[in-house]
């Protein structure tokens, strides 16, 4: 961590203009631990991933997104639930960011989940595909508290705003998680 400040990099994985997973991020960014940062990248700029791309080298959004990526301290995903697993959008992200593998951006990055769903089972299918994946490419996601929304219309208002007090004291509590997580990670 350079400078003290930790700097985490959220990732939503919808594009939809009222997407809940990237109110949620919003909502994320109200509450940080003293010392945190969070900025949210998108993924809607990235073309769909073909490796003949990668030579000679990836199209320049995707060296923009690999280089925040890289320059995070940890990454915050809010992963929406699409047919019992990942979007597709968040999957093309992280498969760019993973390719060539010797450049994997994501090798040993400290991550942690989130995600909102209107259905009832707070996405907590897709956060077990998402760890599934970050095992081949070695994110150190954190385990606990797992934050999992379910009927998150009753949760944001109509303006996005995470209005559900304990919804938002999970949320306080997984970034305190997180900052204590890096802090293990990379002992001073
Ligand atoms: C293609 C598609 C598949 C979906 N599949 C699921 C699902 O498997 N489980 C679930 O809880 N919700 C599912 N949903 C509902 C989403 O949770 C809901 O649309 C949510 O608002 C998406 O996140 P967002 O608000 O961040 O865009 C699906 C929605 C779409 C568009």
């Amino acid at each position: 961590m350079a400078d003290d400040m930790m700097r985490v990099l959220g990732i939503s994985g919808s594009l939809r203009e009222g997407s809940y997973n990237t109110a949620l991020l919003r909502a994320a960014g109200e509450m940080l631990p003293a010392g945190m940062t969070l900025d949210i990248v998108t993924v809607g700029d990235l073309p769909l991933f073909n490796q003949d791309l990668l030579m000679p080298e990836p199209p320049e959004p995707v060296r923009r997104f690999k280089a925040r990526v890289a320059a995070a301290d940890a990454l915050l995903f809010a992963a929406p639930e699409y047919n019992y697993s990942i979007s597709g959008v968040l999957k093309n992200a992280i498969d760019w960011g993973s390719r060539p593998l010797a450049q994997n951006v994501f090798d040993g990055k400290p991550a942690a989940l989130m995600g909102a769903t209107t259905g009832l089972m707070g996405t907590a299918r897709v956060q077990l595909h998402l760890r599934q994946i970050g095992v081949f490419v070695n994110l150190l996601i954190l385990n606990q508290p797992q934050v999992l929304i379910a009927r998150a219309a009753e949760k944001f208002d109509d303006a996005g705003r995470l209005t559900d007090e304990p919804t938002r004291e999970h949320v306080r509590k997984l970034l305190v998680a997180l900052d204590a997580w890096v802090r293990r990670l990379n002992p001073r």
